[in-house]
């Protein structure tokens, strides 16, 4: 096992003392996995509490060469922050604070710690929003959601971390400090490097802090479960919904699978059997609320739902959307083992491709499953297996170039939010083309040089 040169680890317990840094295999060991379930050993792992202290450590790394692994809350599903080829990860757990939420500039600056469910609640408590909503919002943080880019539930009202990223501070290998973008709402000036830090996936300079944009918080919500007799009737209601003029804040997709490994967890409100659920959410002032609760029920009803029910009160609606955040861990009820991909296409093309997709699955007969945020065209693919079945291991591979070639054959793409992280190093070529990748590889040599930052990862 490579172990750190000596002098740089006398130079790293200078800068980090005591527990600010992590040595041994042991102790190291969590730190080289996410939720992606792979997995590679740090050398070390670092704890810093400032952006002064980022600066030093990455002067540092590229002094030794030293690759870095920036590392959050490390539930993104796609090995974005496993250590790969050996180097130091980089904790952000003590740099955690919400350092601003301003309800004049509508502006929240945080540190990049900072779990996105916590400002969500802070934003609240001042009459805000913080619009992103990412399923994993009660445990992911801020710069990973921006390193990848984050979409969730809202995204097809709100958009994705993207749209709310108005001002990174990043420290770059050598340890320059870049403050990009600022707190106004609307800043032209320049080249968009901050945003170009969205979804860079930890591959150009370490996020120290982040100002995002805020929202005045809606008067007022209200959630929708649908039930239908089959995923036709779902999809079409969800492209009434759309065509009826409604932009609603969430609207997700649960197939029959989903519905029945949520019923294995505990308690749902649909019945045993069901086929396919939508759940609808909107947003606005209490009287266009009402209003427009009437015109999504007008646009579901002709396609004769065995179920539409508003939730009543803000618990039931909180336990709805709890149930669709464990989607992503229930279906393990379908086997041990799981690969998943995060395909989105043009919103046109959603009712084809989740067909298409279980045509797929049953020609080659393997479980694949499909929900999420259809409203805006991206659809979590999960294929459940057992790896130790290895007639059923090649099938599922097979059944996973399909979709992502079908994916791109329809003007789709290999990831709507996960990011490319290890997992999709092998379609983005395909996805992006040559040339495209070639300006990616000339962005990341001109502001990382000597590829120490979470090499290997994105494109
Ligand atoms: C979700 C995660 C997996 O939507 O993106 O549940
Ligand atoms: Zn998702």
């Amino acid at each position: 096992m490579s172990t750190l040169p000596h002098s740089l680890l006398r130079s790293l317990q200078a800068v980090f003392p005591g527990d600010a840094l992590i040595l041994g295999q042991e102790e190291t060991l969590t730190f080289g996995k996410d939720a992606s379930r792979k997995f590679a050993q740090p050398l070390a792992v670092v704890r810093p509490e400032s952006t002064e202290h980022c600066s030093e450590l990455l002067r540092l790394a590229q002094e030794w060469r030293m690759p870095i692994y920036a590392r959050g809350r490390a539930t993104n599903v796609v090995g974005g922050c496993v250590p790969t080829t050996p180097g130091i990860v980089v904790s952000t757990a003590r740099m955690a604070r919400i350092l601003d939420i301003d309800g004049d500039d509508f502006v929240a600056v945080c540190q990049p710690g900072v779990v996105t469910g916590d400002l969500q609640e802070a934003a609240k408590a001042k009459g805000l929003l913080y619009a992103p909503d990412p399923a994993s919002a009660q445990f992911s943080s801020i710069a990973g959601n921006i390193a990848m880019n984050a979409g969730g539930l809202r995204a097809v009202k709100y958009g994705c971390t993207r749209d709310w990223v108005l001002g990174v501070e990043a420290v770059m290998p050598g340890g320059t400090v870049l403050r990009l973008g600022s707190r106004c709402h609307k800043d032209v000036a320049g080249l968009d490097l901050a945003r170009l830090f969205v979804g860079s996936e930890g591959t150009l300079g370490l996020i120290t802090e982040a100002t995002l944009k805020l929202l005045p918080l809606p008067e007022s919500q209200a959630t929708l479960l649908a039930v239908f007799p089959s995923d036709d009737q779902a999809l079409a209601a969800m492209r009434d919904v759309f065509r009826a003029g409604i932009l609603p804040t969430a609207m997700e997709f649960m197939s029959g699978d989903v519905l029945w490994a949520l019923g294995r967890l505990g308690a749902v409100p649909w019945p045993e059997g069901s086929k396919a659920a939508l759940l609808i959410s909107i947003d606005g002032s209490h009287e266009a609320l009402k209003h427009d609760l009437e015109r999504v029920r007008r646009a579901v009803e002709p396609n004769a739902p065995s179920l539409l029910e508003q939730a009543s009160t803000p618990q039931e609606e909180d336990a709805l959307w709890s149930h669709r955040r464990q989607v992503n861990q229930a279906v393990f009820v379908y086997g041990p083992d799981k690969s998943s991909d995060d395909i989105a296409v043009p919103r046109g093309r959603v009712g084809e491709t989740v067909k298409r997709i279980s045509e797929i699955a049953r020609k080659l007969d393997v479980k694949i499953i499909t929900y999420g945020h259809l409203g805006d065209g991206n659809i979590h693919v999960n294929y459940v297996f057992d790896a130790a079945d290895k007639g059923e291991s090649n099938r599922i591979k097979d059944a996973k170039t399909q979709v992502l070639e079908l994916t791109l054959s329809l003007g789709g793409t290999i990831t709507g939010e996960h990011g490319v992280g290890l997992s999709k190093m092998g379609w983005i070529a395909r996805k992006v083309g040559p040339d495209a990748l070639a300006a990616m590889h000339a962005v990341k040599a001109a502001l990382d040089p000597l590829g120490i930052m979470n090499p290997g990862k994105g494109y």
